[in-house]
């Protein structure tokens, strides 16, 4: 089946669709940072909560959360276990590069983050890079009263790596 990547949810199954991704990110919490279905709905009116479609159904979803005006982050990015390793992250990944800021990404996977350096043209940096770049947002976005006791909990188990798109060569020319 073909996948279909877009930031648009028909109207009537948006409420099932953001349902699901708070459900299926709340039992994932402990790689994932769950978002609010008040924020993904916020998100989504953004066009920056970005689905994959495998005919009609729901196969993987990230966000993608302002940080500065150039700058933006690639959150809970997940692809259901079913659709794994057939290139929905690719082509999920697809949509960031319709974007005109640079994109950070979080991981707590070494494979992952030198798989985006060696084939995706991203660059991996320190976090002091991330906070100095994000003006800061980065930290205080992850003081959010939501969000920080999942946050915390992540970063008592693993210590996450950081990476960032390339300048020019934006995700979507990737290959
Ligand atoms: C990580 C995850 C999103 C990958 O999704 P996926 O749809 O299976 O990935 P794709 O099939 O699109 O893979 C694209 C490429 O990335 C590579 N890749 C994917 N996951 C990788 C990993 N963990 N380490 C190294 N490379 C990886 C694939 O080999 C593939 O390479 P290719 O294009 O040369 O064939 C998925 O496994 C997942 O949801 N995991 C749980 C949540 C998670 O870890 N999210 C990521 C947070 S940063």
């Amino acid at each position: 089946m073909a996948l279909r990547a877009t930031t648009e949810c028909p109207p009537h199954s948006t409420n099932a669709i953001v349902e699901e991704i708070v459900r299926v990110t709340n039992d994932h919490s402990d790689e994932l940072t769950p978002r609010s279905a008040e924020t993904l709905m916020q998100l989504l009116a953004e066009q920056r909560l970005c689905l994959i479609f495998s005919g009609e159904v729901l196969a993987g979803w990230a966000v993608i959360e302002p940080l500065t005006k150039r700058l933006s982050e690639l959150g809970m990015a997940y692809v259901k276990p079913e659709f794994r390793g057939v290139g929905v992250l690719r082509e999920l990944l697809q949509l960031t590069a319709m974007r005109s800021e640079r994109i950070v990404y979080a991981t707590y996977s070494r494979e992952l983050l030198d798989y985006s350096v060696a084939s995706w043209g991203c660059t991996e940096l320190k976090l002091w890079q991330v906070v100095l770049l994000s003006r800061g947002k980065f930290i205080t976005k992850r003081l959010d009263r939501k969000t920080r006791a999942t946050v915390r909990a992540h970063l008592d188990k693993r210590k996450p790596l950081f990476a960032i798109t390339d300048r020019n060569r934006v995700v979507g020319t990737w290959q």
